[in-house]
């Protein structure tokens, strides 16, 4: 009878203590795996919502209509632009632009340039033949127009606004400037959009021969404004523009390392300049590629940067002329 009693519970027992001990090698993993995660501080259901975030962060842009108009309200009143908010897609940023109280969500104030233009040009990197794409009101061409080593300067935006205040301001302080130094030369400003600047402007952009090919192209801020299609439009037409070889493009953009809550304009990551936009390697070069500090109006900086946010610089050769398509 007992050895009866020993053979049913023996194995029942052995059963019992394989799934108890399977059951304890589970609940340790799922311990150690959450432990780890909250030690990283990412929650352990993050990953769905940072797919989720990224994408949407990263692929967020506004219309060309957006652009077109925003300059439109640089003198409305804050009634105005309240009024306007409430219409479009587009009313949250300018929203933040009136509570920001600049002319446009990018404005920084006083006509200043951008930080990272002004040491680009500091270090020697911007001279010669100057164009400055998505130009808006002309900050950065008015500050190099006044500087040493820069034959000439053009500017072109989408917006006519833009121009329409960028040409009035420059002629309010030709003179004076033309006065004051032997180094300026007065920038000339053109409403056009990067998707066929080379092609439907080349004579107003002073374009005859090879020598009079750009040495410098400038991108403060436009790039990260233009869906993947247009931007691969703009750098085909850029090349176009561009003296092959000695001549730089130099852009500023928003990156995918950027930590703000803002989900536009998009982000640009490193991986998709090389191996996307620039990967043609017959044809372009990424000379550096790295993190800077972008100014923002004051209200509209990031959370870690103050009025500053997270940017990528980048410089890029155009080994050879696009040929017409
Ligand atoms: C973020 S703002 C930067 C303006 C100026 N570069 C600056 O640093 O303040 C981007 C500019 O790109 C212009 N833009 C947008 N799409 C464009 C396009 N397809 N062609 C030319 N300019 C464009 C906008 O009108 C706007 O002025």
């Amino acid at each position: 009878m007992a050895s009866q009693l020993r053979t049913i519970v023996f194995p029942r027992r052995r059963v019992c203590c394989e799934i108890s001990l399977v059951l304890v090698v589970l609940l340790c993993l799922v311990l150690s795996t959450t432990n780890a995660l909250s030690g990283s501080g990412i929650p352990s259901n993050a990953n769905s919502n940072i797919e989720d975030a990224s994408e949407q962060l990263s692929d967020r842009i506004l219309s060309p209509d957006y652009y077109k108009s925003v300059y439109k309200n640089i003198n409305t009143n804050q009634e105005q632009r309240r009024e306007i908010s409430k219409t479009g897609d587009d009313a949250d940023v300018f929203d933040i632009a009136s509570k920001a109280g600049g002319r446009t969500p990018w404005d920084i104030g006083n006509n200043r340039p951008q930080p990272a233009i002004v040491r680009a040009y500091e270090e020697g990197k911007i001279k010669g033949r100057v164009l400055d794409a998505g130009c808006g009101v002309g900050e950065n061409c008015i500050f190099l127009a006044k500087k040493y080593g820069i034959d000439s300067v053009t500017g072109f935006d989408l917006s006519e606004d833009a121009i329409k205040i960028a040409t009035s301001t420059v002629e309010n302080i030709a003179a004076e400037q033309e006065e004051k130094s032997s180094f300026w030369t007065t920038p000339k400003f053109l409403a056009a959009s990067c998707t066929d600047v080379a092609d439907r402007h080349r004579e107003k952009l002073g374009i005859t021969n090879n020598e009079s090919l750009f040495d410098v192209v400038i991108d403060s801020g436009l790039l990260h404004c233009l869906s993947k299609e247009d931007a691969d439009d703009y750098v085909n037409q850029i090349s176009k523009l561009l003296k092959p070889n000695t001549g730089r493009f130099y852009i500023g953009c928003f990156s995918t390392a950027n930590p703000d809550p803002w989900d536009n304009p998009r982000r640009i990551s490193e991986d998709y300049l090389r191996n996307e936009l620039f990967s043609c390697q017959e044809k372009w070069e990424i000379l550096a590629c790295r993190d800077c500090w972008w100014s923002r109006p004051p209200t509209r900086g990031s959370s870690t940067g103050g009025a500053f946010s997270l940017a990528l610089w980048v410089e890029v050769r155009c080994l050879e002329q696009a040929k017409d398509d």
